[in-house]
């Protein structure tokens, strides 16, 4: 299903947004672009609210995984080889941006 999650000069670097009233996602934007993500890490469940984007990757705060922004994979090599970060399509319609979940 697709989400409407704002419009994109209002959304920030980093933020928790709702879906539906169902689940709660991390929103991203790195250099104009708009990332959506499973806001808990694959390895331990930590928040990855106050992750940093380093290298065009999201580390985690807890253990420092590194999640590949398009790809959701770990580029740090500590996870298993098929297991990645769950990253959401984003879209985008002139200035509002959408999420599907
Ligand atoms: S919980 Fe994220 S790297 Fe360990």
């Amino acid at each position: 299903m697709r989400y409407y999650i704002g419009k994109v000069d209002g959304l920030r670097s980093s933020q928790i947004i709702e879906l539906g009233g169902l689940v709660e996602i991390l929103v991203l934007k790195h250099n104009g672009k708009v990332y959506a993500s499973q806001k808990e890490c694959i390895h331990a469940g930590a928040s990855l609210a106050r992750g940093i984007i380093r290298d065009h990757c999201l580390v985690c705060p807890a253990h420092g995984w590194a999640f590949n922004l398009e790809t959701g994979i770990d580029e740090t090599g500590q996870a298993e080889p098929l297991e990645k970060q769950v990253m959401f399509p984003v879209s985008m319609e002139g200035d509002d941006v959408y999420v599907d979940f």
